[in-house]
């Protein structure tokens, strides 16, 4: 089952010089890049993006994070990817995420400085993907 996800490398990441790093790990476990940007997030397309977090308490300073320095939006592509990205992720918390994780390696903190984003379903991804990528803007 050939599918797409969304990808992004936060700020974190990006302040790090080690964007080339988390590329080379999601081609080196099967994903394809088919689509790839920098941004810097806007506070309205951050909140829109983080749209179902929004009663969260931490919504303000996650979003707020987001906008703090370029980020990297990343279209996936391959064999169950959604999944097989969020296994490449590791968990949401850093120090929860199994060794070998992009999350465990790079990451610092559950609040905010966790590295990296992965849509989490088939509906979490067409609109994610939708929210950054023209369908032009999207290759193979
Ligand atoms: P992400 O997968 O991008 O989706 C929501 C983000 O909220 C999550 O990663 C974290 O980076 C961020 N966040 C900040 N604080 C928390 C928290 N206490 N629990 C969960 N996510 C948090």
């Amino acid at each position: 089952n050939i599918e797409r996800t969304l990808s992004i490398i936060k700020p974190d990441v990006t302040k790090k010089n080690q964007i080339g790093e988390i590329i080379n790990v999601f081609e080196k476990r099967g994903l394809s890049i088919v689509g790839m940007k920098m941004i810097r997030l806007t506070p309205q397309l951050a909140e829109t993006f983080y749209q179902e977090h929004n009663t969260k308490s931490f919504f303000k300073g996650m979003t707020e994070f987001m906008c703090s320095s370029p980020v990297v939006v990343i279209c996936l592509k391959g064999e169950n990817a959604i999944k097989l990205n969020r296994e490449i992720m590791g968990a949401t918390d850093p120090q929860e995420a199994k060794v070998g994780t992009i999350r465990r390696t790079y990451g610092e903190s559950i609040d905010n400085a966790n590295a990296v984003h992965g849509s989490d379903s088939p509906q979490a991804a067409e609109r994610e993907i939708k929210l950054f990528f023209q369908e032009e803007e999207i290759f193979f």
